[in-house]
């Protein structure tokens, strides 16, 4: 009797341990890390109060002072919430920095009252911290990979990310269609940010370019609380060394009144907004002083007989606009074919598309860039060089 007395003791602390215990569940992972700025993204398994401590690299143990803490806010209040997104801004370029991330349950939120329960965290105890660096500010040459089309195959990023050799890379980009529907937030992480973040992602920041794919289901409005999140637009330009990028977000590929998508989208709005932004991108200083003037967007602004109705729309109100700006490749994704168009009357600029079985590495070299497309398996599918005009 006493033993099972002792087995159901055992049973109720391991369950109330279990109850008070908290966990991070996804994450850390960078994203929008640009020459003075990042953000840090985690998730946890509950309600909780989160936070960043940041370090210099400087040598000095994680414990030898405290750190500064920035807090996950909105409106001057800490969230209580399971995504935890904290947005640092006025860091120094190209430095390198440590970092954990922590989540400190919120129990009970009465009135004025706050019941915390216990605290996760990063560990810079036994493993060592986690590190990122800002991008510099001049830089000769750079080189960047993409890659598109994933459609939630989680087991093909390891290999096409080690094939592209992306801890030699600068950046990382997604171009859209990732997952195929966003039901939940769970869906990114089980689809592909895991292996992300196990590769890469806690240290390097991917830049991601949403997809059509990204656009459906019924959480696809949760998008920006994940990716992008505190910045103003998912549509985005950045630079680093002589490339300044254009980062478009096409939207859906079909007529917003189809069937498919029960009347819930207004893309066809959403691009004429994103057109009026585009023409203000001209009088940016750094777009004006660019070598290279590469755009990054899932559906190609490409004619070609019976398209459809996104990437007509795209053409229609982007490449206007892009003709004008002497931009030295598109790059694409989404139609699961190698493409590549020359410039024409129409569409003004080179237009590289990516399957879905390989991706696009480029690396610059001075006065002129290579694009690479290679394949899962490790091989280069086609190398062109552009020069610069
Ligand atoms: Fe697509």
């Amino acid at each position: 009797m006493k033993k099972i007395l002792a087995l159901v003791l055992l049973l109720a602390t391991v369950s109330a341990l279990k109850t008070f215990a908290i966990k991070i569940l996804h994450g850390p992972y960078l994203q929008n890390v640009y020459q003075t700025e990042a953000t840090f993204v985690w998730i946890s398994d509950k309600p909780s109060v989160g936070w960043v401590e940041m370090a210099p690299n400087d040598g000095t143990n994680f414990y030898s002072y405290d750190r500064p803490k920035y807090f996950d806010t909105q409106i001057g209040v800490k969230r209580t919430d399971s995504i935890h997104v904290v947005r640092i801004t006025g860091l120094k370029p190209g430095v390198t920095y440590r970092y954990r991330v922590f989540s400190q349950e919120v129990v009970k939120h009465d009135h004025a009252y706050v019941q915390y329960g216990k605290v996760a965290s990063t560990n810079v105890y036994r493993e060592r911290p986690l590190t990122f660096k800002t991008l510099e500010e001049t830089k000769s040459d750079i080189s960047f990979v993409v890659v598109n089309d994933v459609h939630a195959r989680k087991d093909v990023i390891t290999p096409l990310m080690k094939y592209a050799d992306y801890e030699n890379r600068d950046l990382i980009f997604f171009n859209g269609d990732m997952v195929s529907i966003v039901n939940r937030g769970e869906d990114f992480f089980t689809g592909f940010m895991d292996e992300c973040i196990s590769l890469f992602a806690k240290n390097k920041s991917p830049y991601y370019v949403r997809g059509n794919h990204e656009t459906r289901g019924e959480f696809a409005t949760h998008f920006q609380d994940y990716f992008n999140p505190r910045q103003p637009h998912l549509y985005f330009t950045m630079h680093l060394g002589p490339v300044y990028f254009i980062n478009l977000d096409t939207g859906e590929d079909k007529p917003d009144n189809d069937i498919e998508y029960a009347g819930i989208t207004d893309y066809d709005q959403y691009r004429t907004e994103q057109a009026e932004w585009l023409k203000t991108v001209k009088e940016d200083p750094l777009f004006k002083a660019a070598k290279f003037r590469i755009v990054i967007a899932h559906m190609p602004t490409t004619i070609s007989k019976n398209e459809w109705h996104g990437p007509v729309d795209c053409l229609n109100k982007f490449t206007p606009i892009l003709n004008d700006m002497d931009i030295d490749l598109m790059i694409c994704g989404h139609v699961h074919r190698d493409l590549y168009y020359e410039p024409n009357e129409v569409v003004k600029y080179p237009v590289l598309v990516n399957s879905n079985m390989g991706s696009v590495e480029v690396n610059t070299h001075g006065d002129s860039f290579e694009a690479v497309i290679r394949h899962l398996n490790g091989k280069v599918f086609s190398k062109r060089e552009f020069r610069v005009k």
